[in-house]
């Protein structure tokens, strides 16, 4: 069976298999945003799962670019031994820890930041007034962002992760320079599709001048983000050549963002009818790159991940949901003990409240399992909405006294080259 076989990526990072569980944002973290034992937990428990990648949630590098309480911050080196203990329990069975690194942009609600940043002042259209106008980035800003994304990926080398993942999909920052709806910029980072990538390729550039092949480098990038007007998947496309020019070692494909969840399927009509969503768009980008290429996104049987690696379509299986529910699924379809995951989609048949139960009802099971308890595939579906709702969005009055925490870099040298 392919999904058994060994890959070895560009950058000599050997994954023992071809399952992987994509990135999902735990929202555990510990006090002053930390690594915590309930990760550690989480991920000792998705270690000894078989898989033979596993991608944290995200991990901001900036408080104010949180996509939800709770998420891990790396400010500074206090973070280290939690990183340490983290990619310690996660890689103890054999499995390849990454770890994912973002920044909100816009899509940060009120209860974290009154001011939020992005490439333009453009609002989300989706979400009303839980979302503030982002106010537009400066170049000495852009810069000082980089560097913290470079600095994020040198703690994960100490920490002895075995790769980062820079995301640049799903609306968040990246993924907003990318898109000429939100980056409406006439400047070194905006105002072509060559300088709206720029923001993307000065991190991954940066990062690999400064890690070298010690991690493996990998970026989630949007096939496109289906809406008019919208990053398409031609530029999509030009984006992995370009990424191709810089080497780096995995590119995961999804799509989407808060105002169109592509990711989670449900674009499904205009992508197309396979069980993976983005299987098409792989196939073009097979024809413009031989960087490793993970797919990420509706794969829920043993058939449908046989034929998609057999085909050459893809090299690695990214799932989610189906890991949340069952977290040693992959150990089940390696040993040809599984043919399928749980059929688990939980939803209330409402557009907007079935959207956020596909990441609160998940993030609830996250918790059991932090704490040690097993994924409950009938948790209520009602109460994880109001459980989530409280979480991420009620008002926060005091995110408008509070200074936000300043990053605590040694001074150095600016990363990125003059202005191209
Ligand atoms: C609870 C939850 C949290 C997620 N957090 C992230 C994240 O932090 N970063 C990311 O790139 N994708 C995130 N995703 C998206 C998944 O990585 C994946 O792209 C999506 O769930 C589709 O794959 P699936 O059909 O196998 O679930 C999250 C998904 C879920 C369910």
């Amino acid at each position: 069976m392919k999904i058994r076989e060994e890959l070895v990526l560009p950058n000599g990072l050997t994954l023992p298999n071809r399952l992987a569980k994509s990135a999902t944002s735990e929202a555990l973290a510990g006090p002053d945003g930390l690594p915590s034992e309930a990760l550690e937990r989480l991920y000792a428990r998705w270690g000894g799962g078989g898989a033979g990648l596993l991608i944290t949630g995200n991990v901001v590098v900036d408080p104010e670019g949180r996509t939800e309480p709770g998420n891990v911050m790396l400010m500074g080196r206090e973070a280290l031994p939690g990183l340490r203990r983290w990619a310690e329990a996660a890689q103890r069975d054999g499995a390849k820890l990454f770890l994912q690194i973002n920044h909100a942009g816009r899509q940060v609600s009120r209860r974290i930041s009154h001011r939020p940043v992005a490439p333009s002042a453009v609002r989300l259209k989706k979400g009303g007034v839980l979302f503030a106008t982002p106010s537009a980035l400066t170049d000495a800003e852009i810069r000082e962002l980089v560097r913290r994304y470079v600095f994020a990926a040198e703690l994960a080398a100490e920490a002895g992760f075995a790769g980062v993942q820079i995301h640049a999909a799903h609306g968040y920052l990246a993924s907003q320079f990318l898109s000429p709806l939100t980056n409406q910029r006439d400047d070194a980072w905006g105002g072509d599709a060559t300088r709206r990538m720029r923001f993307l390729l000065e991190i991954v550039r940066a990062t690999r001048a400064a890690v070298g092949d010690r991690l493996a480098i990998a970026v989630k990038l949007n096939s496109a983000d289906f809406q008019r007007g919208g990053f398409t998947e031609e530029e999509s496309l030009d984006v992995v050549e370009a990424l191709d020019r810089e080497g780096i070692d995995l590119l995961e494909i999804s799509g989407g963002s808060y105002e169109r969840s592509a990711m989670m399927g449900s674009e499904k009509k205009s992508t197309q009818a396979r069980e993976a969503y983005f299987l098409d768009f792989a196939d073009r980008v097979r024809e413009r790159t031989r960087v490793p290429l993970m797919v990420t996104g509706g794969f829920r049987s043993a058939g449908a991940m046989e034929e998609a690696l057999t085909s050459g379509s893809v090299d690695v299986i990214g799932m989610a949901r189906p890991l949340i529910v069952e977290p040693d699924l992959p150990a089940r379809l390696l040993a040809g003990r599984s043919t399928s995951a749980l059929s688990v989609t939980p939803r209330v048949g409402i557009g907007l409240f079935d959207d956020m139960l596909q990441i609160v009802w998940f993030q609830r099971q996250l918790r059991r399992m932090g704490a040690g308890q097993p994924p409950l595939p009938d948790l209520g579906r009602w109460s994880s909405l109001v459980v989530g709702f409280a979480r991420s969005y009620a008002f926060n009055p005091l995110t408008m006294l509070r200074r936000p925490v300043g990053l605590r870099l040694p001074a150095d040298v600016d990363p990125v080259g003059s202005a191209s």
